[in-house]
């Protein structure tokens, strides 16, 4: 088992380039099966659930290559419509496929996601579209056998909750559907638009991604393209609060300023100064970071569920109080219990954290409980008295690509033993 080992209070200074976003590559490449030709990737990370991804997209036929941070597809060859136990097991995300191998087979066999280190991952929206585009969906011992004989039909699909994987999953299947599909109250994430702007290249007729409701008007066919992953809005947050609490001086190269548009005021109002200019930001941190009064998690464009984690390591160490609200997931505070085994002072009450900054943190032995808890600990940890030893990092190597050298190119002392 690998560990992260940082030694605190060094200040980070210097550039770096922001990886691609974990979040887009995985639907895209969910997305890519249903291409005619070659699809190619550029700018992906390597990741955990990178890797995950194209051992279903291998299993199901596809010719897959990775290298450099590109990935091409080839999908003409499938002849598999299941995905067994032990491919969705490793990347609680999966159910982003079953979208894409319905619309291509018409039928697919998946096995249940199940829950997940964030509490029960729920699918029942993620479902309910697909059976109003005509999928026939049996859950039967944690199998979902799903048919669609006939092909799938457009449909208006109503979400009640802008959630992120049934957009995407309804939006995959829709794009070769019959008819007309409308999706309302549709998630608006960088990420949907970053998978219709891929989709549109190939031939789908996408409209409206990024605002409330989606049109997809259904085509014949889809041929692969070439396309660029956006950058990671979460992986740039966490290297904005790494900066923060070391009173670093840091520029990030490859951001979109709209991306980080809920995010940025929170670090000014901790003191940073940001500055965007044309794709790069140079975030400056003061000596004494100020509290945060409150950050509520909201669906985009609303503070990302997936920054609470990294920031509230950020309000550890400010001056004063910040109350902090999650609303997303309802397991979402498990590094709560580590940042305050290295001297925060975090009271939690239901979906409310009360942080009360203290001076200093201390580095310690903690365990990483989920992936954003686990770039939490690392924020952590950069501005802690003495060591901090991270294990359960396998957590981190989902979406951090080789975080432990960004970091030290950056001025830290950390290294993975
Ligand atoms: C995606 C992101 C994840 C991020 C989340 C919210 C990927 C691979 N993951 O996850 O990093 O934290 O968006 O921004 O892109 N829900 C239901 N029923 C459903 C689906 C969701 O009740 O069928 C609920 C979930 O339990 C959760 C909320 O909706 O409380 C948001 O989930 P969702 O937007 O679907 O998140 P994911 O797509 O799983």
């Amino acid at each position: 088992m690998s560990k992260l080992i940082i030694r605190g209070k060094r200040r980070l200074s210097g550039e770096t380039e922001v990886q691609g976003a974990k979040n887009s590559v995985l639907p895209l490449l969910a997305a890519s099966i249903l291409a005619k030709g070659e699809s190619v990737f550029l700018g992906c990370p390597h990741l955990s659930d990178v890797e995950a991804s194209i051992k279903i997209l291998r299993y199901l036929g596809c010719k897959v290559s990775h290298k450099d941070g590109t990935i091409c597809v080839k999908a003409d060859g499938i002849s598999r419509y299941d995905i067994p136990t032990e491919l969705m097991r490793e990347m609680r995300s999966s159910i982003v496929f079953l979208g894409a191998v319905i619309s291509r087979g018409g039928k697919a066999r998946l096995s249940f996601p199940g829950g997940c280190e964030l509490g029960p991952r729920p699918i029942d929206l993620h479902l309910k579209a697909l059976r109003q585009m005509g999928v026939s969906i049996e859950e039967r011992y944690g199998v979902l056998e799903c048919s669609c004989e006939k092909g799938i039909k457009g449909a208006r699909i109503a979400l009640s909750f802008p959630s992120v994987g049934a957009t995407e999953n309804a939006m995959i299947a829709a794009v070769l559907a019959k008819g007309t599909t409308t999706i309302t109250n549709a998630a608006r994430e960088p990420e949907i638009c970053d998978l219709a702007e891929y989709l549109n290249r190939c031939g789908a007729k996408i409209y409206g991604a990024g605002e409330g409701t989606i049109v997809i008007d259904g085509v014949e066919s889809l041929t692969g393209c070439c396309h660029t992953v956006i950058p990671d809005r979460i992986v740039a947050t966490t290297l904005m609060s790494a900066a923060a609490v070391t009173s670093g001086d840091i520029v990030l190269h490859g951001v979109v300023q709209s991306h980080l548009g809920a995010v940025t005021p929170v670090f000014e109002e901790a003191g940073c100064k940001v500055v965007f200019s044309r794709g790069n930001m140079r975030i400056t941190a003061p000596e004494k970071l100020n509290s945060v009064k409150h950050i509520r998690t909201m669906p985009y464009p609303g503070f990302p569920t997936d920054c609470q984690a990294p920031v509230m390591a950020m309000t550890a160490v400010a001056q004063g109080t910040s109350v902090i609200v999650e609303n997303i997931f309802e397991n979402r505070f498990r590094h709560v219990g580590e940042l305050v085994r290295m001297g925060a002072n975090i009271k939690v009450e239901g979906k409310v954290a009360v942080v009360e900054g203290v001076p200093k943190l201390f580095g310690t032995s903690v365990v990483a409980p989920d992936l954003r808890g686990a770039a939490a600990l690392v924020a952590a940890g950069l501005c802690a008295r003495g060591k901090t030893e991270i294990s359960g990092i396998n957590f981190l190597e989902r979406g951090y690509e080789s975080f432990e050298t960004v970091l030290s190119g950056l001025g830290a002392d950390i290294k993975k033993i």
